[in-house]
């Protein structure tokens, strides 16, 4: 047995039911399930939306350097691995180490797709079911020291100075946290803003948005996708955030967890966000936290960072 639900989806389908009578669709809704799952296969390999395959380019030309840094033994948790198409890198570049595997994920379809994508190598693994946010309870289930990673842009879809304590809080003095994230110039131009809000409004990205509500029987006619770009002042300095809604265009209804769902025309779903920050406003949270940054990569583009830092308890000893 190398898999554990910590989540159900009877559980998460509930949770989805409660969110959308109070108009909340969390972003994590998106993943789920067999579209979830196909939805963002097609735009993460589409030139639609490069942010994905872009952030993979960075880990590959920087894994050798990142790998350096692991301890010769330990456990690479990753949270949110998606397909574990990097975390397969990583296993690969780390051939000299000894290592357990523990992808995490809130899609049971994509943590399935991670465990099956390193059945060829020698690895010891256990997946879990779970959500980031259970961060508290999980780390029962791994030993120090470990490379805790959040790849993807997971990063970006928190509040830095919410998700960084609690990555500090969990962390031993040895452990490592990996992470990514997509970024804007320091010097942001008016046509890179609309280059960006232009990507997220895309109709695959609008589609991937949609789905949850659209499988369970919203007519894709009765709902709009709205995504605005805004500036938001953060402790870091002045950022961009994404503000994204679903409109209903028509009284619908739809069917989640065994119950009926109405919505009337002109309501509004609240959705997740993705901020967008420069490298000095990441270093800033990242100093402001007081982590110690082991490896910092930036794209040759200058749209990718891929971040390795320890804790503040480990710089001080
Ligand atoms: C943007 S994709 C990134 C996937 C992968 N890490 C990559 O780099 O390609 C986000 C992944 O995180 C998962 N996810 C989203 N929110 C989550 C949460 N709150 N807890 C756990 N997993 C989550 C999704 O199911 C999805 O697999």
């Amino acid at each position: 047995m190398n898999r554990i639900e910590l989540v159900t989806a009877e559980d998460l389908e509930d949770r989805l039911g409660a969110c959308l009578e109070h108009r909340e669709l969390p972003d994590y809704f998106l993943y789920l399930g067999k579209s979830g799952y196909e939805g963002w296969a097609k735009l993460s390999a589409s030139s639609e939306f490069p942010i994905a395959s872009s952030l993979t380019r960075l880990l590959r030309e920087s894994l050798s350097r990142m790998v350096g840094h692991f301890p010769a033994v330990f456990d690479l948790v990753s949270i949110g691995v998606g397909n574990g198409e990097k975390e397969r890198l990583l296993i690969e570049a780390a051939h000299k180490h000894s290592l357990r595997y523990i992808p995490v994920d809130i899609s049971s379809l994509m943590l399935d797709a991670a465990l099956a994508r390193v059945n060829d190598l020698e690895v010891n693994k256990a997946g879990l079911v779970a959500r980031f946010e259970d961060l508290p309870w999980l780390h029962g289930f791994w030993q120090s020291p470990i490379v805790l990673c959040l790849l993807g842009n997971n990063f970006c879809n928190y509040e830095p100075n919410y998700l960084l304590p609690l990555v500090e809080n969990h962390l031993g003095p040895e452990d490592l946290f990996l992470f990514d994230c997509h970024l804007i110039p320091e010097h942001e131009s008016g046509k890179r803003l609309d280059e960006v809000e232009n990507m997220y409004r895309s109709p695959l990205n609008a589609r991937f948005n949609l789905q949850p509500l659209v499988q369970r029987g919203l007519p894709e006619e009765n709902c709009a996708f709205h995504l605005d770009l805004e500036q938001r002042l953060t402790s870091a300095g002045m950022a961009y955030k994404t503000r994204k809604c679903i409109e209903i265009l028509a009284d619908s209804s739809i069917v989640c967890a065994s119950r009926r769902i109405r919505f009337a025309a002109g309501e509004r779903i609240r959705m997740g966000f993705t901020y967008k920050f420069n490298v000095l406003q990441v270093r800033r949270f990242l100093g402001s936290h007081k982590f110690h940054i082991l490896e910092l990569s930036i794209s040759e583009d200058g749209s990718g960072l891929l971040a390795l830092v320890r804790t503040p308890a480990h710089s001080q000893t």
